[in-house]
């Protein structure tokens, strides 16, 4: 814990390390609050760096025991210095040389989840982004790259398995009821990526012959009964390894990959060489524990961190700056891999949803940085959705710009040229702007300017001559450091729907770059098509080729056309959003004006004719019939924000809908039944999706007959997904039955922790003025836990990030309540404590009342000292 303000960290102060460590030796003695680690490093001065400094090693928190060796002789006290946070040798030898350092831990002391901790009573480290200083006093830096062994000892009773990266080379018993274990990794790797485990843990076994003929042994670490519930995690395991041969030409390297899944953990899973550590909530699934959704969930972060061995392990960040360097490229990866696996579309729908209703928030407030920032305070911090998800559309608008066979030269050429280093933004563009000869330099603007670019578009038709012009303008708003910024290449990709629903061939314009695409380059464009017969419906940002606002007013007629006709199915999505928004903004401003909620009777009859199609796909479906979200339409306004007006006109549309098209939706409804058997796939569960939307629009409707259809499909449903939809349909309903099938759920799974979890978030959604005194409540259950991420994630972020009109509450206690929880839990966990901040992204987009309660509770967190630097640079940046 920091008490003075951390001081700014900057890209462009970015130096060499000094010295370089080529081995590490690490003897762990797991015993309780007397555990030892003993570290000798082979360290030599970096050609590189500065000759003639001291050796300055990070630690946090640390205690030396005993007497630091150099070369294998004691040093004297005078050469040397270690406090909590540095380990300092004043004269360290010109040549190699090696040093050991033992630190003694306290594990189950350490409520950070970061270094060395204990979930459970097993024994597991978190060391991204700089936890490993809290094992042992290092160069705690990705560009040290080391070869690992290590050497684990503990109560063979108390920790059965033993486990480190890498290989494992040797085993046996001890004296004393000890045993030992010890790894070894071949590949040079920064500490970050370093992991330990040792615990009483279950295991399912597997393996996988690489594309070469290399052999695997699979393993999933589980708690103890838990087994049954990894086996689609083994899965997902197995079908990434084959893609990221098949796709991008990468195979796994070692003899073994182990995941352990730990249920205390601060974020979703770890990708350490050879040992991932998981969020058990990325593991564990059954079809009556799990929703689709997790199961969806437990492939993608499976893949996630498979895909990290060659962008990340192999290749890592040269500095934390460089984080989108591994993050957005695995993102990118991962949504790949889930897109052949699944529905390209409706994946593709499905990733815009999280990347607006989240990295735009962020993109347009106070937490607004660049996918590569240039500057930071605490590193916790930039694991944002900019990063990730931003980062990815980055990678993505390379791939779309260059094309699919320079995309993967330029991968290839990545991998082959970087292999084994720490690297930078710049080398990996260079890769691409070699494979394609493409000059990229205008490109890198992505990673340096923050905010989402808006693109402006008019149109122009004459009739007389034919021609159909396209004003399109770019501008990019202002973000915390940086106001004046430079246009951007955006590539948008584009058709022209005739009337008869098809794309018109393109006139010529020579600066259509390729068919169906339209690159820009400058602040402002015209696009001019000539010949055409009819002024056509444009479909701009095809699949959403750039991660922009696109400002254009096409008439709800041309929306709903292209909503039924266009050829790109995101674009159908996306007009049915946006006729669906534009109504929605309206109407919340009439509701502010004492006005009544808006329905749109062709909205309603959107919604029927594409659930009454005989074609129908059920998983588009879904995704058609949903309305924007609270948070969509709060960075629609932008200004001024009432979020019980955005509700109330987001019900009140849903209630329209429900009545016009009652009908169509029972029918569609009742053509979904339960087909018993359940597996996760996509078909299915784009099935059950349908099936849950059209509840939740009948419930909303009101009426005891669709509240009785819920409670029915509640209580005899036979997997998760199907009760989970039902009980959210009553969540939003004030009526007894709501209280009913709580309380029945809450003792069905009243042994399950991750399903008590969707509980919580429930209940901490209900948008009604007795939420934040339920939400109290609950905080006291016997289930809840302060000391547990995912408990407090679901239920305080549940009701902080998912539920706006009681969050924002008029009289600012659910602003005061976060506060008081963020300040409980900042002392014990800050890096979570942080997270939860995230809520007030958008704080200063409210109308004046509660904007001015929202600042005082943000005021008050950060009158107190002291905070963390992660707290302390959040609320900084929130008030700035
Ligand atoms: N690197 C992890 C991932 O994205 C995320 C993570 C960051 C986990 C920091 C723990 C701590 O796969
Ligand atoms: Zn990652």
């Amino acid at each position: 814990m920091r008490s003075e303000e951390p001081r700014a960290v900057r890209l462009a102060d970015y130096r060499a390390p000094d010295f370089l460590i080529d081995t590490v030796h690490l003897d762990v003695n797991l015993a309780g609050p007397e555990t030892l680690v003993v570290s000798r490093l082979r360290l030599r001065p970096n050609p590189a760096g500065r000759a003639g400094v001291p050796l300055v090693l990070d630690g946090d928190a640390l205690r030396l025991s005993g007497t630091p060796l150099l070369d294998g002789a004691e040093l004297d006290a005078a050469s040397y210095a270690a406090t909590p946070t540095a380990f300092t040798l004043h004269e360290p030898p010109a040549d190699a040389f090696e040093l050991t350092l033992t630190t003694k831990l306290d594990p189950a002391a350490n409520t950070q989840l970061m270094g060395l901790y204990r979930s459970g009573s097993a024994y597991c480290t978190q060391c991204e982004a700089e936890g490993f200083r809290r094992i042992t006093y290092f160069l705690d830096r990705p560009d040290v790259l080391s070869v690992y062994t290590v050497r684990i000892e503990a109560d063979r009773a108390e920790a059965p398995v033993l486990l480190a990266n890498g290989n494992p080379v040797e085993s046996g018993d001890l004296d004393g009821n000890r045993h030992f274990a010890v790894w070894h990794d071949p590949f040079p790797k920064p500490c970050y990526l370093f992991a330990l485990v040792g615990g009483d843990l279950a295991v399912i076994k597997d393996d996988f012959r690489t594309a070469s003929g290399r052999h695997v042994d699979l393993a999933i670490y589980v708690e103890h009964g838990k087994e049954e519930r990894a086996a689609y995690a083994m899965d997902a395991l197995k079908r990434s390894m084959r893609w990221d041969e098949q796709a991008f030409g990468r195979e796994y390297d070692l003899d073994v990959f182990n995941i352990v899944a730990v249920s205390d953990f601060n974020m979703g899973a770890m990708e350490n060489k050879g040992l991932n550590v998981f969020n058990d909530k990325y593991v564990l699934a059954s079809s009556e524990t799990a929703t689709d959704a997790d199961y969806a969930g437990i492939e993608s972060v499976i893949a996630h961190e498979y895909f990290h061995n060659w962008t990340g392990n192999r290749i890592t960040c040269r500095d934390w700056f460089q984080l989108c360097l591994k993050e957005g490229l695995t993102v990118f990866r991962d949504q790949e891999f889930t897109q052949d696996m699944r529905s390209r579309p409706v994946e593709r729908i499905s990733d815009v949803r999280g990347l607006r209703s989240v990295q735009f928030p962020e993109d347009a407030g106070p937490f607004a940085h660049p996918v590569r920032p240039d500057t930071y305070r605490e590193i916790n911090n930039f694991y944002t959705a900019t990063v990730y998800e931003k980062g990815a559309e980055v990678i993505r608008m390379l791939k779309t710009l260059i094309g699919v066979d320079a995309f993967r030269r330029g991968m290839d050429l990545y991998f082959a040229r970087h292999d084994g280093e720490a690297a930078t933004i710049e080398q990996f563009i260079a890769c691409f702007a070699e494979a394609s000869g493409h000059d990229l330099k205008q490109f890198l603007l992505w990673y340096s300017q923050a905010g989402t670019p808006e693109v402006i578009v008019t149109e122009h038709w004459d009739a007389s001559s034919g021609t159909y012009a396209l004003d399109i303008r770019q501008h990019i708003p202002a973000t915390p450091g940086q106001t004046d910024k430079k246009p951007m290449v955006i590539p948008l990709a584009f058709g022209l729907l005739g009337s008869d629903g098809n794309d018109v061939d393109l006139g010529s314009d020579g600066r259509v770059k390729r068919e169906g695409l339209i690159v820009l380059t400058s602040g402002e464009h015209r696009f001019e098509f000539r010949g055409l017969k009819e002024r056509p419906v444009p479909s701009l940002n095809r699949n959403f080729s750039s991660p922009i606002q696109l400002k254009i007013d096409l008439s709800d007629n041309d929306l709903l056309f292209a909503a039924r006709h266009d050829g790109d199915q995101f674009n159908c999505w996306q007009a049915m959003q946006s006729a669906m928004t534009r109504l929605l903004v309206t109407s919340a401003k009439e509701i502010r004006e004492g006005g009544k909620p808006l329905g749109e009777p062709r909205i309603a009859e959107a919604i029927a004719s594409v659930l009454n199609a005989n074609d129908r796909d059920d998983a588009f479906a879904a995704q058609f019939s949903i309305l924007p979200t609270e948070t969509d339409l709060t960075r629609e306004i932008g200004t001024n924000v009432d979020p019980d007006a955005i509700y109330a006109a987001r019900r009140g549309l849903k209630e329209a809908i429900s009545a016009q098209i009652q009908p169509s939706l029972l029918a569609c409804y009742s053509g979904l039944a339960d087909q018993g058997s359940y597996t996760p796939d996509a078909k299915s569960a784009g099935r059950r999706s349908l099936r849950g939307v059209a509840l939740d629009l009948l419930v909303v409707g009101g009426g005891d007959e669709a509240i009785a259809l819920a409670e029915r499909q509640y209580a005899d449903a036979t997997n998760m997904t199907d009760r989970m939809s039902a009980l959210a349909s009553l969540s939003q309903v004030d009526h007894p039955v709501r209280e009913r099938a709580f309380s029945d759920f809450a003792e069905r799974f009243a042994n399950e922790p991750l399903v008590l979890d969707k509980w919580f978030a429930l209940q901490a959604a209900i948008p009604e003025r007795g939420t934040l005194d339920r939400v109290r409540g609950l905080m006291n259950h016997p289930a809840f836990s302060m000391g547990n991420p995912n408990r407090i994630r679901s239920l305080v972020g549940g009701f902080a990030s998912g539920n706006p009109t009681q969050f924002n509450r008029p009289d600012g206690a659910g602003y005061e309540f976060l506060a008081d929880v963020v300040l409980e839990l900042d002392p014990k966990n800050p890096q979570v404590a942080a997270r939860l901040l995230g809520a007030f992204r958008s704080w200063k987009t409210l109308e004046n009342g509660r904007r001015a309660l929202a600042e005082q509770a943000l005021r008050r967190i950060n009158a107190v000292s002291p905070l963390s630097a992660d707290v302390s640079d959040l609320v900084t940046r929130a008030l700035a």
